[in-house]
């Protein structure tokens, strides 16, 4: 029952500034007084220095060398966290962080299975990204897919196996994201399959799917999964997200099915936030994660 908070201002895995003032942000909305409320010993191992001042792009990544050695850096340390025995809890800074969460994670498990809670599938390569922002390609660097340096990081080639992901809440994917899903089998719960069957049972499908063949649960949370309604503060609002009340009743499952193993809340902009009401947002799902409503 011991959570290593670590956070990781990240901001040059996409466009738009701010996103590296989420930790920052959560911290402020109380994460660390909530989660020992609910009895957890908290240790906030502080932040991942990030030079904002480097732009080494590499073709068509942008920032590639500087988010390949924080990401070297935070794969390092999450592993250290896991090897201590505690519950590593990440917080961004944006997507591209998780190519070094998944990369020290995974270290730890055989089959380590994914919760991608999120509006996009992050499943972009060099060769298929609209844009050349990083935080569109961890999925499918963690898979093994991608530049080198991304792929290659903490440790030779893939860290997740397509069949341990599950993907839930998509609703913008480009087409190349959409051939390596089909290619690759992935487990999708778009929009459409989250209004049709609803939240539990997207939910209960999801967690005995990934209970018969993972041997650790990492949650990789993006809050641009939520509806720009309620998580205003994101760079990549899509409508017709997630609501509130789904997104709490995910997080309560997944708490109930005992599984997690680690966690990380990604893309809080306070710049363009209301009122610090998605990091308010996110500290509160980390309550119903962490098993609150159990109190
Ligand atoms: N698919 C778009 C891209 O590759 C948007 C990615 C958004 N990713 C995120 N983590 N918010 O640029
Ligand atoms: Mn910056
Ligand atoms: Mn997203
Ligand atoms: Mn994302």
């Amino acid at each position: 029952r011991n959570i290593s908070i670590i956070g990781v201002p990240m901001d040059l895995g996409q466009s738009r500034r701010g996103v590296d003032m989420g930790p920052s942000a959560v911290r402020y909305a109380g994460m660390k007084e909530r989660l020992l409320e609910i009895g957890y010993e908290v240790k906030d191992l502080g932040d991942i220095t990030v030079d904002h001042t480097l732009d080494e792009s590499e073709g068509q990544l942008k920032n590639l060398n500087e988010i390949a050695r924080v990401s070297d850096e935070l794969a390092a340390t999450s592993d250290g966290v896991i090897k201590e025995g505690n519950f590593p809890l990440i917080v961004g800074g944006d997507h591209s962080i998780a190519i070094g969460s998944l990369a020290g994670i995974s270290r730890n498990y055989e089959n380590l299975g994914v919760i991608w809670y999120d509006a996009h599938g992050d499943l972009n390569t060099p060769e298929t990204s609209p844009s050349g922002n990083i935080h569109g390609m961890p999925l499918a660097a963690s898979l093994g897919i991608g530049h080198k340096r991304l792929v290659n990081l903490y440790a030779e080639g893939a860290k997740i196996k397509p069949e341990n992901l599950v993907i839930i809440g998509a609703r913008s994917l480009d087409p190349g994201e959409k051939e390596l899903i089909r290619e690759k089998g992935i487990r999708v719960y778009t929009m459409h399959e989250v209004d049709r069957m609803g939240m539990p049972a997207v939910i209960d499908e999801a967690i005995g799917y990934l209970k018969e063949r993972t041997d650790g649960l990492h949650l990789s949370l993006d809050l641009d999964g939520l509806d720009p309604s309620e998580a205003p503060g994101v760079g990549t609002p899509v409508m017709g997200g997630m609501t509130y009340r789904e997104s709490h009743l995910a997080m309560e499952m997944i708490h109930e099915s005992g599984m997690l193993t680690s966690a990380e809340f990604v893309e809080v902009n306070p710049i363009l936030d209301d009122r610090n009401r998605t990091a308010d947002l996110a500290v509160g799902l980390m309550g119903s994660l962490f098993g609150e409503k159990l109190k």
